[in-house]
């Protein structure tokens, strides 16, 4: 079974599909991971942004583990390198380019083949696995959003302003949902599932319950006369 869970920057959906899948005990898919890497090995090979090409052929070429918690890329542990301004920044070109997107179609497909799978990001619903079983469209009120991130900012000891963090993520909602490619929208089949006022149990909670109404063979019709 697929499930695919898409939605905007700080919606939660990162520690819910990790959660979800680890309670599933399916394997787990961060795409947004996946784009990062290839930003960042591309960096490490002095391969342009700009090469959208030998970007697409990078994509396929490396090979990318999700294993109890941590990204491996060729084994080694980028978990931390990947979330640095650096290569948030050199990101955004590697996934705004077309053939990286195809290249990265077809490698997220390979890896859910014949297993169940839990993946996350912006297009999976809609674009990769328009097949899914179950797609969800995890949102959240921008101002919750921001909330969130400026906690985690200030948990990770840095010097964060709230408006800073709300305008930086309006940017990227914007240039998320203009985007010419890999625009941020919900699968016409989507569930929508606001977050706002939940704690992240009860998001997981609230996904259990969609996966296992799913799962459920429908109820035979009642023909009692
Ligand atoms: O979710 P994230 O911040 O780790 O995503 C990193 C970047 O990759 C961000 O610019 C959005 C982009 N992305 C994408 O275009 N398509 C996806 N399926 C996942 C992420």
């Amino acid at each position: 079974m697929i499930i695919t869970l898409d939605g905007p920057a700080g919606a939660g959906k990162s520690s819910a599909a990790r959660s979800l899948a680890r309670r599933l005990g399916w394997c787990y898919i961060d795409t947004g991971a996946m784009y990062r890497a290839v930003a960042l090995v591309a960096l490490d090979r002095s391969i342009p942004l700009e090469d959208a090409a030998r970007l697409a052929e990078l994509a396929e070429s490396i090979r990318i583990l999700f294993v109890e918690g941590r990204v491996l890329v060729d084994d080694r542990d980028v978990s931390t390198e990947i979330r640095t301004e650096r290569i948030t920044l050199a990101t955004r070109p590697v996934a705004d380019a077309p053939a990286v997107r195809e290249a990265m179609k077809r490698v997220q497909r390979r890896m859910a083949e014949g297993t169940d799978v839990v993946t996350e990001g912006r297009d999976q619903g809609s674009v990769v696995f328009p097949f899914a079983e179950l797609k969800v469209f995890l949102t959240a009120s921008a101002e919750e959003r921001a909330r969130r991130r400026f906690r985690e900012e200030v948990a990770r000891g840095h010097s964060a302003s709230f408006e800073k963090v709300l305008d930086s993520q309006s940017r990227r909602d914007e240039a998320d949902e203009k985007r010419p490619v890999g625009t941020l929208k919900p699968a016409d089949d989507a569930i929508l599932l606001e977050t706002d006022g939940l704690s992240p149990e009860q998001v997981v909670d609230a996904l259990l319950a969609l996966v296992e109404a799913r799962r459920r063979p429908a109820e035979p019709p009642d023909r009692r006369p």
